[in-house]
């Protein structure tokens, strides 16, 4: 395998994301985001790590890029901090928050590397969710506002956006569980958020797309290939409703299919939360969609779980050969399932995988680091996205998550996904043999 099987055309980047790694939380008039205030709660986070510092990325993106650079990777998506651009949401436009992204993307650009922003990668500034962030239907009007800012700020040198950064996640972690920003449960928190998350990337797609009409605009999905855990008819059915709500829930409506309630009946509460007109505003013709993998899921019934009456089977638990930091299976066919699945649908635009990448211990070693399980994971996934591509499959681009080790979430720095090692006590890179091999991958042209 080799760069060129690709073909001249197929975009190559690495992701990332503000609050994972810029830090200076508090720098230049930044305000509070969920994010800030969840991590400072007591047991949310994996040893009570925070990112007041990350990886220090608001200070280091000089560093960073030439990292960037020397790996020859020619495309680097990041997101944009709603809060330190809009301290409190909306209103007042902080100068300074908005300068440091005119400084990181003219940068990218003097480095020729091109920027693909992403609006929203979770961090809603706190003042909006002190007025029910995504629960409440202003959202809309509220993310308007500063991706109309942004948008003309940034949109002559910015041509490729997202709305969204997996809308699944955000919602079901952060309005179902309760284990991500801002932790609230039960369906009556996450029905209205997840509607009114459906809702934006078609209304904040429309804007960009008068504000920036020579944009590329996509949003990210993630999704997981799944599989149910017997041929029994009954796990048959529990994969299917698992299917409908991790992989369909949010790409279904955008592409006009309303949401997949027929295989999850549980889902039709959501309607509920819609108004008059709403079919009619979810469906956005993107220009692209990103989907992000990492792994797949086997399902099985179970009669305890309410709603879904579907179980997700750890990975620790099916004896599989090889499981990520994060309890994920290594499964690369899951890549080629999912580009296939989602190609599938009769009017998908461009497909980019915007994120895959995987999370293992690493040791530096006399200043190395030899993660042979990340380049073997980054390597196998590759084959099975060329796989698809040969066989027709329309797929435009990959981008590997992530640059640097970062704030992995709720699980804090432990997970390590970078392709650049990073000491958070002396904020010192190096460059993994993930990342190195990454590079030699990109810069020979076969
Ligand atoms: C999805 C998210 O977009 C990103 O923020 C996260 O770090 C990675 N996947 C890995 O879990």
């Amino acid at each position: 395998m080799v760069r060129k099987d690709f073909g001249d055309d197929f975009k190559w980047g690495v992701s990332s994301a503000a609050f994972q790694t810029e830090g200076a939380c508090d720098a230049d008039g930044k305000g509070r985001s969920i994010w800030d205030t969840f991590t400072a709660r007591k047991g949310k986070i994996k040893n009570g790590h925070n990112a007041r510092e990350a990886c220090g990325f608001y200070r280091h993106y000089q560093e960073d890029i030439a990292l960037i650079r020397e790996m020859s990777i020619p495309n680097f998506r990041f997101s944009l901090s709603w809060s330190r651009i809009f301290p409190e949401g909306i209103g007042y436009c902080n100068t300074k928050g908005l300068d440091f992204y005119e400084r990181l993307i003219d940068h990218c650009l003097e480095q020729g590397i091109t920027p693909w922003v992403t609006l929203y990668h979770w961090d809603l500034p706190q003042a909006l969710q002190d007025r029910g962030g995504w629960t409440n239907r202003d959202i809309l009007d509220w993310l308007e506002e500063y991706s109309g800012c942004v948008a003309r700020h940034l949109g002559d040198r910015v041509k490729h956006w997202m709305v969204l950064n997996e809308p699944t996640v955000f919602t079901g972690a952060g309005y179902f569980f309760g284990l991500h920003a801002p932790g609230l449960t039960g369906i009556r928190n996450f029905f209205p958020a997840a509607h009114h998350a459906a809702l934006a990337m078609g209304r904040v797609g429309r804007l960009l797309r008068s504000e920036v009409p020579d944009a590329q605009i996509g949003s990210t999905f993630s999704c997981s290939s799944i599989h149910p855990a017997s041929e029994r008819p009954r796990d048959i059915a529990a994969a299917k409703r698992a299917d409908a709500l991790i992989n369909r829930m949010f790409i279904e409506p955008a592409l006009g299919m309303g949401y997949p309630t027929t295989d999850l009946k549980a889902l039709g509460g959501i309607e509920r939360c819609m108004m008059a007109g709403d079919d009619a505003l979810l469906p956005f013709d993107f220009d692209f969609v990103g989907i992000q993998c990492y792994t797949r899921e086997v399902v099985e019934y179970s009669f305890f779980v309410p709603y879904l009456q579907a179980r997700l089977v750890p990975a620790r638990k099916r004896k599989v050969p090889l499981v990520t930091a994060m309890g994920w299976e290594v499964y690369p066919d899951a890549i080629y399932e999912m580009i296939r699945k989602f190609s599938a649908y009769p009017n998908i635009p461009d497909l980019y995988i915007t994120e895959n990448g995987a999370a293992f211990p690493d040791d530096l070693v006399d200043g190395r680091v030899d993660d042979q399980l990340r380049l073997r994971y980054l390597q196998t996934h590759l084959e099975q996205v060329l796989r698809a591509k040969q066989e027709g499959l329309d797929v435009h681009g990959y981008f590997v998550w992530t640059l640097t080790d970062n704030f992995e979430w709720a699980e804090g720095y432990d997970a390590r996904f970078g392709l650049v090692h990073v000491d958070f006590e002396t904020q010192r890179r190096v460059i993994k043999a993930s990342g190195r091999w990454y590079g030699d991958f990109l810069a020979s042209h076969g």
